[in-house]
C-alpha cells in the first residue's frame, strides 16, 4: 500500500478535515500588518475595484462578501454595478478608466458575464499588474512558465491549504477533475509547480472513476453535484472539493446526504454540496475539504492577498 501523505490515516480511521476557516484567518492575520505598512509608507490603503454586471444572486452575494472582507482588512474597495444590457465597449471603457487610476491596485470583473459580452476581450483589457484574478493572458503565461505573478485565487488557496496542513505534493500523483480556466487549468499548473505528477481529466474522460482512483491527491472542480463518489476515491487519498452546488430537491438530497444533514435540508429547504459525495469522501479519504467550510472561505482571502501583493508591487512598498 502506498503512503499518500504525512497524514497517514487509513480509510478506517478518522479522516482529517481540512478547515478553510482556520487557513483563511491565518491569511487575513498576515494581510493586516501589510495593509498598515502600505498605509504608513505609501500614505494610502490598497485599492480594489470589483465590477459586477447584471443581478445574478450568486454573483451579488460573492461581490458583497468581497466588499465586506476588504472593509474588515482596511482595504479600500469600490463596487461598479452595471445592468446586464451593458455593451462590451461600455464595459471596456470602465476597465480602462480603472486601469488609469493610481489608487486602484486591483481590478476584478465578476464572472460569468452575460452571453453577449466578449468576456475574453474584457479580461484581456485589465492591466496585468492589477489583474488580481490572474485571468489575463500575460499572467496565465507567467503561471505556465512557473514565474512569479498574480495567480488565480481559488487554486492558489488550495495550494495554501495543502501546505498549511503539511500535505506533501512533491512526487505525489495529483488528479484534477475539471479543466476550467478559473480552477482546473491553473490548479494543474500550480500542482505541477509543487512537483506533483499531474493528470487532468474531465466530464468527457472515458472511465473518469478509474483515473480519479489513481490519485494520491484528488481535486474535484467539475461543477456537478456529488458527481464523484466511492468509485472515484482511492482509500487514503487526500480529497479537495472545489465544487459549490445548491441542492433543493429532496430526492436528490436523499441520494447525497447523511441522515443528520438531511434533517438540516428539511429545516432549510436546500443545502450546499460539492462535486464529491460527502459521505463517501468522509469515509474513504485520509483528509478532505468539507463543503461548505473547506475551499470556499479561501478564495476571498486569497483575493485580498493578491490585492495587497499588487499594491506592494505598484507602490514599491514591500
Ligand atoms: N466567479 C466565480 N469565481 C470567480 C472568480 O474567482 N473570479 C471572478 N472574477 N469571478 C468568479
Amino acid at each position: 500500500m502506498r503512503i499518500v501523505s504525512p497524514i497517514s490515516a487509513g480509510p478506517s480511521s478518522q479522516a482529517k478535515i481540512l478547515d478553510g476557516k482556520t487557513v483563511r484567518d491565518q491569511i487575513k492575520s498576515e494581510i493586516r500588518p501589510r495593509v498598515e505598512r502600505l498605509r504608513s509608507h505609501a500614505g494610502r490603503a490598497p485599492g480594489l475595484a470589483v465590477v459586477l454586471v447584471g443581478n445574478d444572486p450568486a454573483s451579488e452575494s460573492y461581490v458583497r462578501s468581497k466588499t465586506l472582507t476588504a472593509a474588515e482588512l482596511g482595504i479600500h474597495s469600490e463596487q461598479i454595478t452595471r445592468p446586464a444590457e451593458i455593451t462590451t465597449e461600455a464595459l471596456l471603457a470602465i476597465v480602462q478608466e480603472l486601469n488609469g487610476r493610481e489608487e486602484i491596485d486591483a481590478i476584478l470583473v465578476q464572472l460569468p458575464l452575460p452571453a453577449h459580452i466578449d468576456t475574453q476581450r474584457v479580461l484581456g483589457a485589465v492591466l496585468p499588474e492589477k489583474d488580481v484574478d490572474g485571468f489575463h493572458p500575460f499572467n496565465v503565461g507567467l503561471l505556465t512558465m512557473g514565474r512569479p505573478g498574480l495567480k488565480p485565487c481559488t487554486p492558489a488557496g488550495v495550494i495554501r491549504m495543502l501546505k498549511h496542513y503539511g500535505i506533501a505534493m512533491a512526487g505525489k500523483h495529483a488528479v484534477v477533475a475539471g479543466r476550467s480556466d478559473i480552477v482546473g487549468k491553473p490548479m494543474s499548473l500550480l500542482l505541477l509547480q509543487e512537483n506533483a505528477t499531474v493528470t487532468i481529466c474531465h466530464s468527457k474522460t472515458p472511465d473518469l472513476a478509474a483515473v480519479c482512483r489513481t490519485a494520491d491527491i484528488l481535486v474535484a472542480a467539475i461543477g456537478r453535484p456529488a458527481l464523484l463518489n466511492a468509485n472515484h476515491i482511492r482509500p487514503g487519498a487526500v480529497v479537495v472539493d472545489v465544487g459549490v452546488n445548491r441542492i433543493d430537491s429532496r430526492t436528490e438530497a436523499e441520494r447525497i446526504f447523511s441522515p443528520e444533514r438531511l434533517a438540516v435540508f428539511d429545516k432549510n429547504g436546500s443545502l450546499l454540496v460539492g462535486d464529491v459525495n460527502p459521505v463517501d469522501m468522509a469515509r474513504l479519504a485520509s483528509a478532505y475539504t468539507p463543503v461548505p467550510g473547506g475551499v470556499g472561505p479561501l478564495t476571498i482571502a486569497m483575493l485580498m492577498s493578491n490585492t495587497i501583493e499588487a499594491a506592494e508591487r505598484r507602490t514599491g512598498v514591500a
